[in-house]
């Protein structure tokens, strides 16, 4: 199978493809970055991904050159499905902005450098079998820094956490600041408190999940009720149901946390009605 990759303005097999040793994202990991879902070929939720990373970029003052853009991301995106035999099944779309290439220095690069353009389009497996049984989690310090809303490529405290999970034989690990559940290390999470649907608000200690977004508004037109107020890590033993989503996630019950039962240990039932909505919404192509 082929297996061909853009980088830097070319199409090229993925073994040849190559970044500079002084690229700002492999010196600094200064850069940002966006994930999609590909289902036969069908990009899920386009328009928000685009809406994203155009706000992360700007976040970060990296401008683009010339005629590049996300919508033009997409494009590539497109053309890599195609030329990688990807149109039919499961894959995601990776795709990644550095602030290019030049000599080590903090500052931004004087005059201007183009930025580092990556794309790459894989084929994906659903975690199908935890998501019926539900999965373990743990919980862990949130050592992030105070703009977690960009979706930036200095995800260090993210891969900490992460190993830290599955040494620990869980799936995910749920970020604690200031004594409150923010997300976890790749996904979002909604838990149910008192019969109460809670997730935390979109601000700066949280990444605004593009799923987290598309369930919230199906949430509202199955007439579930979503209270966006924190979760306390002092509320935890109350959780009668907790799940994580995300694009590489979906909607995952989490029935253990810290090696303490969620609920019943169960996916729950909102937990499953949220988790079908989603299924249908992807299976029908999202946008
Ligand atoms: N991660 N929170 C964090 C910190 C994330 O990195 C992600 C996504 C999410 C969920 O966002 P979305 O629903 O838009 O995927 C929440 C991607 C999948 C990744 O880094 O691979």
């Amino acid at each position: 199978m082929r297996d061909i990759v853009y980088v830097d303005g070319s199409f090229v097999p993925r073994t040849e493809a190559r970044v500079s040793v002084e690229d700002r994202g492999f010196v600094f990991g200064d850069g940002v970055y966006e994930v999609l879902r590909v289902i036969n070929g069908r990009l899920f939720a386009t328009r928000f991904h685009n809406a994203r990373l155009k706000r992360s970029l700007e976040g970060v003052r990296i401008s683009l050159g010339g005629s590049d853009s996300p919508e033009r991301f997409v494009e590539i995106g497109k053309q890599l499905l195609k030329e990688n035999g990807l149109l039919q099944g499961e894959a995601t779309l990776y795709m990644q902005v550095t602030r290019g290439t030049a000599t080590r220095a903090h500052n931004f690069p004087s005059p201007d450098v183009q930025p580092t353009v990556y794309i790459s389009a894989v084929r994906f497996t659903p975690y199908a079998d935890l998501a019926k049984t539900g999965a373990p989690a743990i919980s862990h310090p949130d050592l992030r820094w105070a703009r977690c809303d960009l979706k930036t490529l200095n995800l260090l405290p993210n891969v900490l956490a992460s190993q830290t999970a599955k040494e620990r034989g869980a799936f995910e690990a749920m970020l604690v600041r200031d004594g409150v559940v923010t997300e976890g290390t790749k996904t979002n999470f909604f838990g149910v408190v008192d019969g109460t649907l809670r997730t935390h608000p979109s601000d700066n200690h949280i990444l605004p999940g593009i799923t987290r977004s598309v369930l919230r508004d199906l949430a509202r037109e199955v007439n579930i009720d979503l209270n966006e107020t924190p979760i306390r890590s002092d509320e935890i033993p109350r959780l009668s149901e907790l799940f994580l989503t995300g694009t590489t996630t979906d909607v995952m019950p989490v029935v253990r946390l810290d090696d303490k039962l969620v609920g019943k240990g169960a996916p729950g039932e909102l937990t499953r009605k949220l988790q079908k909505v989603l299924a249908d919404s992807l299976a029908s192509g999202g946008d």
